[in-house]
């Protein structure tokens, strides 16, 4: 009877979410990704660059709108490509099909539409929605505060004075050199394709790596076996200290965590806490120094301190982000001495409520950072506001640590857990976790629906004061959908 009922469950939740259950390995499981386990041949995957607040600001010379992509269809061992360097080059001044008018000389309107026209050329029809790619992202943390660039808490500030950012001069915003290798066949049946590319204009990656910044990604697959194998390589320099390396699945419409413009990416339908996991298998080779936050999952989305989804209003949207930082060199900055820097409060799986004063029982150890968002106007005191100005409006961060108060959801729960020398599949209850994780919200207001927009992994080099170089490979990317009546 129990079991005839819980079928009965399933048949109305697929049917409900519009789906076909995977029956691979007997489990029955639904995935809200377009290419389950990235195991499809036919391979679809774009690049954007971001400056510090996400945007353009001046296209690198020669090089066109930071984006690109790499989407191609297999037939009797040979790839038809979707995307011509024509296409991946296209930058300001040049038309394509349904750029406007107002976009056509801004570089930062520019790329977003660039994005939706790449989707159109990657785009694969499936249910519930169509979908277009995995999305390799790119980021320099160089903010140059004379460059009136970027906003504040979403709020267009006038240039001003700060020695709080690394920056060396003018330009330091750029944009990179980025090389394109197609995916072609090695010889065999052996596909492979690569970015990389580097900050510094004007230097030659292919003669020495030494004093300049770098970044590749590689992708690799047989035909008909196996996994996608995406192998990154992140350097620092002098010059760009802070640089972060991710590999998104973002939302297929709608804003993805950390932007404030419709996306295109690979979650055809959108995970919700609590209901969904992650499956990733991750090897990382060599770490990045001490600054490097390795996220062996940041989740992102937005939503409005009043729990409204977000609507494209940049005074009053807010970017949510967590992230589970792996780097054991990573040390929590939340204690019983700064609990400025903790959430006000950590809830354990049996939903019991331990408040950051409670210095027996609350997990310290288990937090990073906190901090809250800077257009927030009900903070408990004390409290850190995040950074005002790395994010097109103002954004709120939750960062986690390995600790064993997270083994409920099967998340690292010490230090080295998934660092160097430790790969894993790891099957992370992601939705679990973040359906108790604590967000602002105005007091009196209808919780936001937790309705995740993009699912990254990677590195960010966080200001490091000598070149470091991090090393990784991901694969078998999945999202899962669980339901607890199963
Ligand atoms: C590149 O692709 C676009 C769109 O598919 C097409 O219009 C254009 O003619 C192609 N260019 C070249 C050089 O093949
Ligand atoms: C970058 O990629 C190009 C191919 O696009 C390759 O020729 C070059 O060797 C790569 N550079 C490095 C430093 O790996
Ligand atoms: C701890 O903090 C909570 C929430 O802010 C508050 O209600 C409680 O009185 C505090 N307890 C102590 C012992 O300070």
């Amino acid at each position: 009877m129990a079991m005839l009922l819980q079928m009965y469950k399933l048949f109305i939740w697929v049917t409900l979410l519009g789906i076909n259950v995977s029956d691979a390995r007997g489990k029955q499981y639904i995935s809200a990704v377009g290419d389950p386990g990235m195991r499809r041949d036919e391979l679809r995957l774009a690049f954007e660059a971001w400056n510090f607040c996400n945007e353009v600001g001046e296209e690198a010379p020669g090089m066109g709108s930071p984006r690109a992509a790499d989407c191609f269809d297999v037939s009797s061992f040979s790839l038809r490509h979707r995307v011509n360097e024509t296409d991946n080059k296209l930058g300001v001044g040049n038309p394509f099909p349904g750029l406007g008018p107002e976009a056509e000389n801004n570089a930062d309107l520019f790329a977003a539409q660039k994005q939706l026209y790449l989707g159109s050329l990657c785009q694969v029809a499936d249910t519930p929605n169509p979908w277009q790619f995995w999305m390799i992202m790119l980021k320099n943390g160089n903010f140059d505060t004379k460059s009136g660039l970027c906003p504040e808490n979403g709020k267009k500030v006038p240039p001003f004075s700060s020695g709080r950012f690394p920056c060396f001069g003018k330009g330091c915003m750029n944009q990179p050199i980025l090389y394109h290798e197609l995916t072609h066949f090695l010889g065999g049946d052996t596909m492979r394709g690569s970015f990389n590319g580097t900050y510094d204009l004007g230097s030659d990656i292919r003669s020495e790596l030494d004093g300049i910044s770098f970044f590749e990604v590689v992708w690799e697959k047989k035909v008909g076996d196996g996994s996608w194998v995406f192998s990154h390589k992140l350097k620092t320099s002098k010059k760009y200290p802070w640089l972060m390396l991710y590999l998104r699945a973002d939302a297929t419409k709608g804003f993805s965590g950390g932007y404030h413009y419709d996306t295109r990416g690979m979650l055809k339908s959108l995970p919700e806490s609590p209901n969904f996991k992650v499956r990733v298998t991750l090897d990382v080779k060599q770490g990045g120094g001490p600054k490097s936050q390795f996220y062996l999952i940041d989740i992102g989305s937005c939503w409005k301190n009043n729990g409204n989804p977000c609507d494209g209003d940049v005074l009053t949207d807010v970017t949510r982000y967590s992230e589970m930082i792996i780097n054991p060199d990573t040390q929590a900055w939340c204690s019983p001495n700064s609990v400025g820097n903790c959430p006000p409060y950590h809830i354990t799986p049996n939903n019991k409520k331990i408040y950051r004063n409670d210095t027996v029982h609350f997990p310290y150890g288990a937090y990073h950072y906190y901090c809250a968002p800077g257009n927030a106007q009900h903070l408990e005191q004390p409290v850190s506001t995040c950074d005002p100005y790395s994010n097109p409006q103002a954004q709120e961060l939750v960062q986690l640590l390995p600790h064993p108060i997270w083994d409920e959801y099967g998340y690292p729960t010490k230090q080295g857990d998934g660092w160097v020398g430790d790969a894993r599949t790891w099957v992370l209850d992601v939705g679990g976790l973040s359906s108790r994780l604590y967000f602002y919200q105005d007091p009196g207001t209808p919780p936001a629906r937790r309705i995740w927009t993009s699912i990254d992994m990677g590195t960010e080099i966080f200001v490091s004061d000598k070149e470091e170089i991090a090393e990784w490979t991901l694969t078998d990317f999945d999202v899962l959908y669980t339901s607890p009546d199963l």
